[in-house]
Order: C-alpha cells, then sequence, then structure tokens
C-alpha cells in the first residue's frame, strides 16, 4: 500500500495564499477524467506499451539465472533510462553497502568521464564478470565508447566476448543488435514501445536485479497490483495517483511552484528520486505541446536526502523564494533500527533525550519537524509513504511514479514519451566526434556559435596592472 497525505496543500494548513480550497478538485475532474481515459483507451499498444509490463512473462529472465550464477560481477553499462531504473531497483533493494559487504559485486557505467570506466575495470575480476551493455537506441555514444573499451578489454585478456557481455537492445534498431548478432551475444529485448525511462520492469532493470537476487516476480505483482487500483477510478478523490499528478500540476502552473523538490527519507530510496528526476523531466520538459504550440512545459524535478539536507538546502527551502512544491518519500517501517542505550552518558543533554528511543524514531521526528517547519512558513509540501523497503512495494511506487507522470503529461499537453531536447544533444556528441553523416549539423554548430568569451585566472593582461 502506498499512503498519501496531501495535508499540508490546504489552505487550513497551508494559509490561503498558497493553499487549496478543500474541494479544489472538483474544477479539475473533466480534466482528470479525460486524461485518464486517454490512457485506459489506448491501453494495449504504443505508446502505452509500458502498462502491459506487469502482465508480461519474465520465464526468460528468470531462467538466466543459472547462467548468471556463474559470475561474480556485474557491470551495467548504459546511460539515462537503462541505467536509472536498475540502480534505484539496487540502492533500495540491496544492502547499502552491498559491493563491500557481499561477494558479488554490482557496478553502473553510466558516464563517459574516463575514470568511472576505469575504475569499475580496475577493480573487478575480469573472468568472473559479466557485462550487460543496454541500449535501446543501440547506439548511444556514451554507451557504444564504453561498450568498445570493454571489448578491447576482453580481447586483450584473451576472454571470449560472448561469454562476458550480454546486451540487452531493441530487438532491431541500432549497431547493438548487429555486433550482438556478429558475436552471437546472448541479447535481451526492450519491447519495442517502451522507451528508456519507463523500462525498469523491462530486462534492462529486471536483470541487474536479478543477479543481486531480488525478488523480480514479486516486483511486478507490486506493480499489477498499483495497476488494477489505478484501473478502478477515474476520480482524484479515490485515486491518489491521479491527484498527486494534479497537485503536482496545479502548483506549477497555477501557484508558479515550478521546483518539484522531492526529499527521501530513507537513503535506500534516494536511487528511487534519481529516477523519477530523469522520469518527470524527460517526460515534462518540453517545448511544444501536442498542438505544435510553444510550451516550454515542466517543473524542475529535484532530489534531496532528509535529514541531511535539512542541514543544507532547506534554508533555502524555508526563507528563499516560495517556488517550490516538497514532496517527502519515506517508508513507515524500518527493515532495521537502533535503540539508543544512554548510560553513563546521560549527564549529556545532548544525548540524555535519546535513551529508549531509537534512531528510526529520531529520523522521522525530524522528518514531521521539517513538515511542520514548511508548513508554518507557507511552503506546500505532501508526503508519500510505502509500508516497507521490499520487493512488493517498490515495484508498487515504481509503477505508482510512471502511471502519475503519464497522467501529468495529458494534463500539460505534451508527449511524455519522446525527448528532442536529449537527442539534439547527442547529435551534437556526434557531429564533434566526426560522426559519418554529422557533416552538417558541425557546420551548423560552427556557424551558430560566433563569438567566445573566456578569462583565464590569474591571467596576464597588462592593462588591468596598477588596479588595486
Ligand atoms: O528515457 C530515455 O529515453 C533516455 O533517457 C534514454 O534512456 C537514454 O538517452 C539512453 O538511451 P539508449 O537506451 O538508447 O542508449
Amino acid at each position: 500500500m502506498i499512503k498519501f497525505d496531501f495535508s499540508n496543500i490546504l489552505k487550513a494548513n497551508i494559509g490561503k495564499d498558497v493553499g487549496l480550497d478543500e474541494n479544489f478538485v472538483d474544477k479539475y475532474n473533466e480534466m482528470v477524467k479525460n486524461g485518464y481515459l486517454k490512457i485506459e483507451n489506448g491501453r494495449g499498444g504504443a505508446p502505452y506499451d509500458f502498462l502491459e509490463l506487469p502482465y508480461q512473462d519474465i520465464s526468460e529472465i528468470l531462467d538466466y539465472k543459472r547462467e548468471l550464477e556463474k559470475y561474480d560481477y556485474f557491470v551495467v553499462v548504459g546511460i539515462g533510462g537503462s541505467s536509472l531504473g536498475g540502480y534505484a531497483l539496487f540502492r533500495a533493494l540491496k544492502h547499502l553497502n552491498y559491493n563491500i559487504k557481499s561477494n558479488k559485486k554490482l557496478f553502473f557505467i553510466d558516464n563517459s568521464d574516463p575514470e568511472t570506466v576505469l575504475s569499475v575495470l580496475d577493480v573487478i575480476e575480469p573472468e568472473k564478470t559479466i557485462f550487460n551493455v543496454i541500449t535501446k537506441s543501440g547506439s548511444t555514444a556514451e554507451t557504444m565508447s564504453a561498450f568498445s573499451i570493454i571489448f578491447n578489454f576482453l580481447k586483450e585478456k584473451g576472454l571470449p566476448i560472448e561469454k562476458h557481455i550480454v546486451a540487452t537492445t531493441d530487438m532491431e534498431k541500432g549497431d547493438l543488435i548487429n555486433i550482438a548478432k556478429q558475436y552471437e551475444l546472448k541479447t535481451f529485448y526492450i519491447p519495442r514501445g517502451v522507451g528508456g525511462r519507463y523500462s525498469v520492469f523491462t530486462p534492462v532493470g529486471l536483470l541487474p536485479a536479478l543477479f543481486v537476487d531480488i525478488d523480480i516476480k514479486a516486483l511486478l505483482e507490486g506493480a499489477k497490483e498499483v495497476d488494477v487500483n489505478f484501473r478502478r477510478s477515474y476520480s482524484p478523490e479515490n485515486n491518489p495517483i491521479l491527484l498527486s499528478a494534479l497537485v503536482n500540476y496545479i502548483y506549477d502552473k497555477e501557484y508558479h511552484k515550478n521546483i518539484l523538490a522531492m526529499m527521501c527519507y530513507k537513503d535506500k530510496l534516494h536511487g528511487i528520486g534519481l529516477w523519477y528526476q530523469q522520469l518527470w523531466a524527460e517526460s515534462l520538459g518540453k517545448k511544444y505541446d501536442l498542438k505544435d504550440d510553444v510550451v516550454e512545459s515542466g517543473s524542475t524535478p529535484i532530489v534531496l536526502r532528509g535529514a541531511t539536507d535539512q542541514h543544507s538546502v532547506l534554508q533555502l527551502f524555508m526563507e528563499g523564494p516560495n517556488d517550490k512544491l516538497i514532496v517527502f518519500l519515506d517508508a513507515e517501517k524500518s527493515e532495521r533500527d537502533v535503540k539508543f542505550k544512554i548510560d553513563e552518558l546521560k549527564q549529556y543533554k545532548a544525548l540524555s533525550y535519546f535513551e529508549g528511543k531509537t534512531l528510526g524514531s529520531l529520523i522521522a521526528s525530524e522528518l514531521e519537524g521539517v513538515k511542520y517547519a514548511l508548513t508554518i512558513a507557507e511552503k506546500p509540501n505532501y508526503t508519500i509513504k510505502i509500508e516497507k523497503i521490499d520487493e512488493f512495494n517498490i515495484g508498487s511506487l515504481l509503477f505508482a511514479f510512471e502511471l502519475q507522470t503519464v497522467i501529468a503529461s495529458t494534463f500539460y499537453g505534451v508527449d511524455p514519451f519522446n525527448q528532442p531536447g536529449v537527442e539534439e544533444g547527442k547529435k551534437a556528441t556526434y557531429a564533434l566526434m566526426g560522426r559519418d553523416g554529422y557533416d552538417e549539423k558541425r557546420k551548423e554548430m560552427t556557424e551558430n556559435i560566433k563569438e567566445s568569451y573566456k578569462i583565464n585566472f590569474p591571467n596576464d593582461n597588462k592593462e588591468s596592472e596598477g588596479e588595486r
């Protein structure tokens, strides 16, 4: 079960300037219903294929577990939606120091920073390693460059490519699928209609999860439960996934709270925050709406850690511009807790009040305290809590966020499944790196950037000599 607490967006608690009336939903019922029906009527095909994922047959992935057991290291090579889902699952469902504690290790190469790539290659044992190269397009520069480095690394070690690389990609598109065929790599497919940031329940997220013994069936069960219940009602009053999408939208569009700050009060949920940041930003941040009008839509998601960030950005949240909607993300139960025993230190006031309480109760009080402080400072906020951090609940949460984002896209009137801005950056990179077919782009880039304005410091600008 996922619990949503919207108390701190109500006028009665947060004040009349930024609060919503108790019956604020009435005005939007029609809009929400239309959004809901758009998705419900679109089920069963593109672009809503991700909705089928909770019901898929995962026997091929599960069967691969036997093969995975031969390896001690699993390295995900992918970026954006081809990495963040697996990372979110790993952080949420395994020990926070898993790679130190366990004989098995899971690494993520999700950047083309040479240090990131080499630091992983430095610590693995190549003969015990399987690299999972993940790219839907089969051509992303960061991923394919890392792939080529790994390919040569394995060759140099005299290791057979097909035993150490497994591909996750589109069935037809891109170069990775052709390379996979040429080298007879085991290949898992990302369904054609499922885009990167909606792919956590495909082999993109499930395979790395399986390697570290995450119960992927339970993940899908959790997602399914959310889906089944989501389908029951188009009324935001009964369907808090719809309501949360609506609240995010209203605060952005009507109250100019165009920063959506997610504060995670369990460190295990922080990876989910990062995954959500991509989901929300890439799905809703659009220049054009579906009618091709310029809208420049979307609120800017940022992810924070409670209580740590109470000692950093909270000051700005409390007293800086009132331009944020804050979403607290938490789990009701902690898997583990620590009881304080103060004993001989009880004369110290900084410690005595901990006696008999637990560390979990401290962070829970910090969350309640900060909510109160923000609310009386008229900063709108609401809370999403799962019961506990396990496969079922995490599956539910991720799927709920996917639904929330797609519903929100219907309010904004934008396509949540494309990312023309990201594609533009990819093309510019290809042009700069001299990829075939990008000569025009390279020309365009040199023509468009006409001047430069660069200053080194210290500098040898003689004209400024004598100025003090
Ligand atoms: O959500 C998306 O579509 C993107 O973030 C992609 O996942 C990302 O750009 C990586 O693309 P690809 O999987 O094609 O390498």
